[in-house]
């Protein structure tokens, strides 16, 4: 059995060291230690966190990586120099970069250079619209084929699948996916794999992310049964976040 992972996208915030940094402390002054964390801040704040003591069961992520090892690749950071930076984790194609043109091509390119990098990627998958009839479920499988079509079997056992809605990111917590909802979703997604990828696919976690707040992040990882959050602007609050951490490690 896991522990339930818990991953803070910071996003584009906050906006300078100072803040990052008293982001992180805060946070870190009051991890439980019955979760995993990942803390995802800018890139450019990177080295300010990383300075920040932390917990063996806090590590650091990063938001995105490219997929090419080094060069001629402007503005762009690879999975290698994330690893080398002290990375373990990486989000990879979340919504808010397949909205700036990120295409499913690049994407499984940057989750093989993660896995050749030895980071975990945490591959963003989501539906625009949830449709009655189960389109949504069609879409999510064509994602998650894509996204992990360059991988060899005994590589997607320690993926991390992070389920996002995009019409649920960015809201209060009554806006979330229903916890119902959320748990038949996981459900589909894990038999994906399993169908795909046999014993390889039992080992991948499937997190659930979109308005999660301190208000509904237990009945969501209980009834859900899912295997953690990716949490985005509550995760930018330190005590709304701890409150977040306490109430999931004390799911049974
Ligand atoms: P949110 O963001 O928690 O602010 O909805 C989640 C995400 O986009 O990763």
């Amino acid at each position: 059995m896991f522990k339930k992972l818990i991953v803070a996208n910071w996003k584009m915030n906050p906006e300078t060291p100072l803040q990052a940094k008293t982001i992180a402390k805060g946070v870190l002054k009051k991890i439980p230690r019955g979760v995993e964390v990942v803390l995802c801040p800018p890139n450019i704040f990177w080295s300010d966190v990383a300075k920040v003591k932390r917990p063996s069961n806090v590590f650091l992520g990063t938001q995105n990586v490219f997929f090419e090892d080094k060069g001629a690749f402007t503005g762009e950071v690879s999975a290698s120099m994330a690893k080398e930076s002290g990375a373990t984790f990486s989000i990879i194609g979340h919504s808010e970069r397949r909205a700036l043109g990120e295409s499913d091509e690049f994407i499984s390119k940057k989750v093989l250079a993660a896995k050749n990098a030895e980071l975990i990627p945490i591959i963003c998958v989501g539906e625009k619209e949830h449709d009655t009839q189960g389109l949504y479920l069609d879409f999510l499988k064509k994602q998650i084929i894509s996204a992990t079509s360059l991988l060899s079997k005994s590589a997607i056992k320690d993926i991390v699948i992070a389920y996002e809605p995009i019409w649920a990111i960015g809201k209060d917590a009554k806006n979330s996916m229903s916890s119902y909802d959320i748990h038949q979703t996981s459900l589909f997604i894990r038999k994906v794999f399993i169908d795909l990828y046999g014993q390889s696919g039992k080992g991948v976690r499937v997190l659930y992310g979109g308005s999660v707040a301190p208000e509904n992040c237990e009945e969501l990882v209980k009834n859900g049964e899912v295997d953690g959050l990716l949490v985005g602007h509550q995760s930018l609050i330190p005590e709304n976040f701890i409150k977040i951490l306490t109430a999931v490690s004390k799911i049974k």
